[in-house]
């Protein structure tokens, strides 16, 4: 028997009654577009984050488009992020008008690094977007005190971090505003697509609400060019009922990394991932780093344990991205973090044997594979 990356079925299977009368529902009412379903999610999901806003999106991508429009970006801005991200923070960035500008990450933490944040400012910076990556929150206190110094925007990706803490402040909930992607795979994940933009900022949520349907004000009168990026309303009822399991959802990925954490203590060169002392991760991934990774991959791979990579090319090394001219080496830390990540089978359904199997595995490869 494969053990699975991920097994959404089991998932499905734990909560099937309530999410078919959900889907019944939505299909009843024919409450298709946006409408009644998506907006209680759009409560609710608000009061879970505690913030005043909450805007339910097409996806992750359309979410940081639309919170980049909503601080107002225009041709020639820099928006800084980190290169060790899924593409679309930056295809945001480019939809939007602006220039990705990369600073590398922590080397302990992988992510955002504020000594050279600062560094990487310039007049033309306008925003900071920070990525909660893997579930682990970015440092919110020293990132928001150099935006503060220089008048600039934060925008949390936390697309891989619902539920995840801060200081005991939900991830997404912090800067100017937070986004959020309920990409299937995602801790919190829909049926489709989907993603939120969560803002205590009203001025910026006017301006989201407005772009996000086509910037009409009035039905068929429309202010400015806008999109269609709503989030879809069976998405909205199957995030309601969802929602409702999230942190004990996240608590079993926190148990698991714990366990993963413990059972792989000196394997091999294994480093397990790292949780500051003060913030809650919720291990949408857990990624060791090893220098056999690729070896190990495949040993995994023939042995019936399914892993993944995230990611292999970091953004400013990446083909779409070219014209920026970064080269190999500018970003040191995420490189090597890109070349030495393997993310391991996570999901909160998944079984202790599970667990077992993985990591004897892993250690079989360390005692037998590598010299
Ligand atoms: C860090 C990050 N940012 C943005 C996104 C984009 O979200 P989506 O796939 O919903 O457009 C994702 C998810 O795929 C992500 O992991």
């Amino acid at each position: 028997m494969t053990v699975k990356y991920l097994d959404l079925k089991k998932q499905y299977e734990s909560i099937k009654p309530e999410i078919d009368v959900a889907i019944r529902q939505v299909i009843d009412e024919t409450a298709f577009s946006y409408g009644k379903y998506a907006k209680e999610f759009e409560k609710n999901f608000a009061v879970y984050l505690n913030t005043s806003h909450l805007l339910g999106t097409s996806s992750g991508t359309s979410a940081l488009h639309l919170a980049l429009l909503g601080m107002g970006i225009n041709r020639d801005d820099e928006i800084i992020t980190v290169p060790n991200t899924f593409i679309a923070t930056v295809e945001a960035i480019s939809h939007a008008g602006a220039k990705p500008v990369f600073v590398d990450v922590d080397p302990t933490t992988y992510l955002m690094d504020p000594v050279k944040l600062e560094d990487a400012i310039t007049p033309k910076t306008k925003v900071i977007i920070p990525v909660h990556l893997y579930g682990q929150p970015a440092d919110m206190d020293e990132i928001i005190k150099i935006a503060k110094k220089h008048n600039i925007y934060v925008l949390e990706d936390a697309c891989q971090a619902h539920g995840a803490e801060y200081k005991g402040i939900k991830a997404g909930s912090i800067g100017d505003a937070g986004v959020f992607s309920f990409y299937p795979g995602k801790n919190l994940g829909a049926y489709g697509e989907g993603g939120a933009c969560a803002t205590n900022n009203s001025k910026i949520a006017k301006i989201i609400e407005l772009y996000r349907a086509h910037g009409e004000i009035q039905r068929y009168y429309h202010d400015v060019i806008g999109y269609n990026y709503r989030l879809d309303g069976l998405q909205g009822a199957i995030l309601n009922v969802k929602l409702n399991y999230i942190d004990s959802w996240n608590e079993k990925r926190r148990k698991i990394a714990n366990l993963y954490n413990e059972m792989l203590k000196g394997v091999g060169d294994i480093v397990t991932p790292y949780e500051t002392a003060d913030r809650k991760g919720v291990y949408h991934i857990y990624g060791i780093r090893t220098g056999h990774r690729d070896a190990l991959r495949e040993y995994l791979t023939n042995n019936d344990v399914q892993s993944a990579i995230h990611y292999p090319v970091p953004i400013h090394l990446q083909k779409a991205y070219s014209y920026l001219e970064y080269k190999k080496n500018d970003f040191p830390v995420a490189e090597n973090q890109m070349e030495t990540e393997l993310s391991l089978p996570i999901y909160a359904e998944m079984s202790n044997k599970d667990i077992e199997i993985v990591v004897n595995k892993i250690k079989v490869f360390f005692n037998i594979g590598v010299k």
